[in-house]
């Protein structure tokens, strides 16, 4: 008996010191997934709360020196996103404040007095103790840099510096576990020197989180990858900079800690309009951005699981040997992205170079649905928790069936009342009942077509311009 117990602490020490070396994966979650349409839309319900150790609530906003909500129903969705650590015991949750559209100034304003910082401070943590998350996520895109004066690259480091001194101070106060302080930061070399104080910054703050991404896109006139790995061979001058292992070398490299630096991995791609459809490759001339995807609505960016519509619809797919990461393309229409392959690489990388983990922009541009990709739900997300080692020991993974509650059946066997015998198989109702795995046409709309999965129907579009051809079962040029 006593045996029994002593190999049970064991084996609980020996759990939980395994689970305290994992790597972190690092998930963000958007606000404004809620209002894409159909199977687009994204909710805190639709977040796997297994797969993520850390989940990030993009984004925040501020008023007069405090932080606000920017969403009329971000309290509601706060309740949810944080209700998650319900589910998993070791789940940490962050809020982010501030993003690319944010801007700078407001950032610049609270920043340049210490009472400005003080009243900042103070609403951070009375909001995040009411809420309930575990700490701030800064998104200052940048200090230094887009109208943000050069002091205040210093001025940053004294409010992160100021910040987790209070942070410090409140958890001793209400004897709670302190509120974590992280920053999502620039990959590009002259934002990076403009914007960071790197060695007293890393001081301060549990993680970084590289924003190793948008390092190519339509606006640079040429076609080139979201997120490559290493340089392309067409990539000279300061272009060499440009891709994940040169950014986090140079986080590293100037002061930064390895293990608090988090790389960040994009769900979804850049798109690129061909001007020569045959010049298809890295580097090729373009002369815009993409059309929007029908569930992202925004040019010149696809969600993994519209990438996966691209290709099924028959996109051309390659690979990028030296950058590590796939293209594709199709017509005049050209898009860099990651896919599971490349997710494994980079993944790899991060372990042989004692990086913290990973960080994914963002959950809601996942294949969260599993319908697109023909990958399962959360292909992307599900790479780098494996390729990580992380268990979820701690975890009630909604991904196993929970056994239905049903009221128990009044009188004779129930035979032909549609009740299985209690394993579930998934009878679909509508189009799709019946009929076996694929794509069908949709009658009166050129434009629609059923996706059958396992009997459930899902209705979808084709690309602007383009209709749906049962022959190929594709969308093509009508
Ligand atoms: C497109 O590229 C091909 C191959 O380089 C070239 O032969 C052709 O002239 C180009 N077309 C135009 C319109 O520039």
């Amino acid at each position: 008996m006593v045996k029994l117990i002593l190999l049970r602490v064991s084996l609980a020490l020996l759990l939980s010191a395994q689970l305290g070396s994992a790597y972190r994966l690092t998930c963000y979650f958007t606000n404004w997934a809620q209002y894409r349409p159909g199977l687009g839309r994204f909710k805190p319900d639709d977040i796997d709360p297994c797969l993520c150790t850390h989940l990030i609530y993009a984004f925040a906003g501020m008023r007069s020196n405090e932080i606000i909500i920017t969403e009329r129903n971000d309290v509601e969705l706060y309740q949810a996103f944080n209700g998650l650590k319900n589910k998993n015991s070791q789940l940490q949750t962050l809020l982010a404040i501030g993003g690319w559209n944010f801007g700078t100034a407001p950032f610049t304003a609270m920043v340049s007095t210490p009472e400005t910082r003080q009243t900042f401070i103070a609403s951070v943590i009375k909001f995040l103790r009411q809420y309930e998350f575990d700490g701030l996520d800064f998104d200052w895109e940048y200090p230094g840099s887009r109208g943000s004066p050069p002091q205040d690259k210093h001025l940053f480091t004294v409010l992160v510096q100021e910040m987790r001194e209070a942070f410090e101070q409140e958890a001793k106060q209400v004897n709670k576990p302190r509120l974590l302080v992280t920053a999502a930061v620039a990959a590009g070399i002259s934002n990076i020197k403009s914007g960071y104080e790197i060695p007293q910054l890393s001081q301060y703050l549990d993680f970084i989180h590289v924003m190793t991404y948008d390092l190519h896109g339509s606006w640079e006139g040429y076609t080139g990858e979201n997120s490559p790995l290493y340089k392309h061979p067409t990539d000279t001058g300061s272009n060499a900079y440009l891709n994940v292992a040169y950014a986090m070398d140079y986080w590293k490299g100037t002061g930064a800690p390895a293990e608090k630096l988090i790389v960040g991995f994009p769900a979804y791609g850049h798109t690129f309009i061909l001007s020569n459809t045959s010049i298809t490759g890295i580097a090729a001339p373009t002369s815009g951005a993409g059309p929007a995807g029908p569930y992202t609505r925004q040019d010149g960016f696809w969600a993994y699981y519209e990438i996966c519509i691209f290709l099924e619809n028959g996109a051309t797919q390659a690979w990028g040997a030296p950058e590590g990461v796939p293209y594709a393309y199709q017509g005049n229409m050209w898009v860099g992205y990651d896919n599971v392959k490349s997710f494994n690489i980079k993944a790899q990388w991060l372990k042989q170079n004692n990086f913290g983990g990973a960080m994914v922009w963002a959950i809601d541009l996942d294949d969260f649905t599993g319908t697109f990709c023909d990958q399962g739900k959360f292909p992307l997300m599900s790479t780098l928790k494996s390729a990580l080692g992380l268990q979820s020991a701690s975890c009630t993974d909604p991904a196993q069936p929970v056994a239905p509650i049903t009221p128990p059946l009044t009188g004779g066997s129930g035979s032909g009342s549609g009740n299985g015998s209690g394993s579930s198989s998934s009878e679909g109702s509508g189009f799709c009942a019946g009929k076996s795995n694929g794509l069908y046409p949709v009658v009166n709309n050129t434009h629609a077509f059923w996706r059958c999965l396992n009997g459930i129907t899902y209705q979808q579009n084709c690309q602007a311009g383009l209709v749906f051809n049962p022959n190929c079962e594709c969308c093509n040029w009508p």
